[in-house]
């Protein structure tokens, strides 16, 4: 593929046609790509607005063209009516818990994936935000268990999925701590972002089928300081969530970076953090890296890694793991 039509190509990303039937009174245009003289062109066929509903269903009941798309600056209006229709899903009686964290959890996905690969601006992570606080309401209802999660997250390392599920395990933890609702919504948003500082990392390092050398790692370990610049920057955010992204490569008894900070110098969040971060490492697949159980990572993370993890929290993550909690 030639430069231009890369360029063109990025400027559109596919979305999901199941959250076009919103009333969204943010208009944005839906594109079709259409195969001309052997090259790709995106062509505009109908906007988001209600009066377009049946000529975008129509199109895609003719089967015709099964991908859309969208400006990639249409994104955040796109979210936010996905969010909208969201929101409505999951105040529905009738579908069951784990339909809904599903939904949930691909278009959170999705919106991870537009930010750490494609750019998209940091303004996009609001709209995850708003899906991780309907996360957050559709769990904490549905009595949250880690169990639910491990139905329906994606266990091949991306840096995108990864994130997610940290936020994830994160909230779940938070959940069954009884943590204050503000509490666990920052827990879970933090874990989210707890990478952030990655996205502004060149993607060959962060999709490296191997081992790191010894100068990649360098370059690796600055995330979490870039992550807590970028986080400050935006001002949106609180210092609990803003030192997640900041410290969870502390280790509990020192020697972590960038700090070396020790104990309770690290935050709570902080620490909780680094336990999901591992947590999730050591239970998902990479091309160099086997994923080990759920019950192998915990005896792993228990006998191994003292020196790393808060006791404490490990602690309590292993008894909410346990057979009969929540
Ligand atoms: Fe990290
Ligand atoms: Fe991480």
């Amino acid at each position: 593929m030639d430069t231009l039509q890369n360029e063109i190509e990025d400027q559109f990303r596919p979305i999901n046609t199941d959250f076009l039937q919103a009333e969204g009174d943010e208009v944005f245009d839906i594109y079709y790509k259409s195969s001309v003289f052997g090259s790709q062109e995106f062509v505009k066929f109908a906007s988001s607005h209600p009066s377009h509903q049946n000529k975008v269903r129509q199109l895609i009941d003719s089967g015709e063209y099964t991908e859309f798309f969208i400006l990639q600056d249409d994104l955040i209006k796109y979210y936010h009516q996905a969010t909208e229709q969201l929101r409505t899903l999951i105040s529905d009686p009738a579908i069951p818990l784990l339909d809904k964290t599903q939904k949930l959890y691909d278009v959170s996905k999705d919106i991870m994936k537009n930010f750490f690969e494609f750019s998209a601006s940091e303004k996009v992570l609001h709209s995850s935000e708003d899906v991780m606080g309907l996360m957050d309401q559709c769990l904490s209802e549905g009595q949250a268990r880690f169990s639910t999660l491990s139905q329906i997250m994606n266990k091949n390392y991306c840096i995108y999925t990864h994130s997610l599920n940290v936020g994830l395990y994160c909230l779940v933890y938070g959940i069954n701590d009884k943590m204050s609702a503000t509490d666990i919504r920052s827990l879970g948003l933090g874990g989210m972002l707890h990478d952030i500082g990655k996205a502004k990392m060149d993607a060959s390092l962060l999709k490296k089928n191997s081992s790191l050398t010894k100068e990649e790692m360098k370059i690796i370990e600055t995330h979490p300081s870039l992550g807590q610049e970028i986080m400050e920057s935006m001002q949106c955010y609180t210092t609990s969530i803003v030192r997640m992204a900041g410290q969870h490569h502390e280790n509990y008894k020192g020697r972590g970076y960038p700090n070396a900070l020790k104990g309770n110098e690290i935050s709570l969040f902080a620490r909780i953090c680094k336990v999901m971060d591992v947590y999730d490492n050591l239970t998902t697949h990479r091309p160099y890296k086997k994923a080990v159980t759920p019950f192998e990572a915990l005896i792993l993370m228990k006998n191994q890694m003292t020196d790393e993890l808060d006791p404490n929290i490990l602690g309590k993550f292993i008894r909410y793991m346990g057979p009969g909690s929540h």
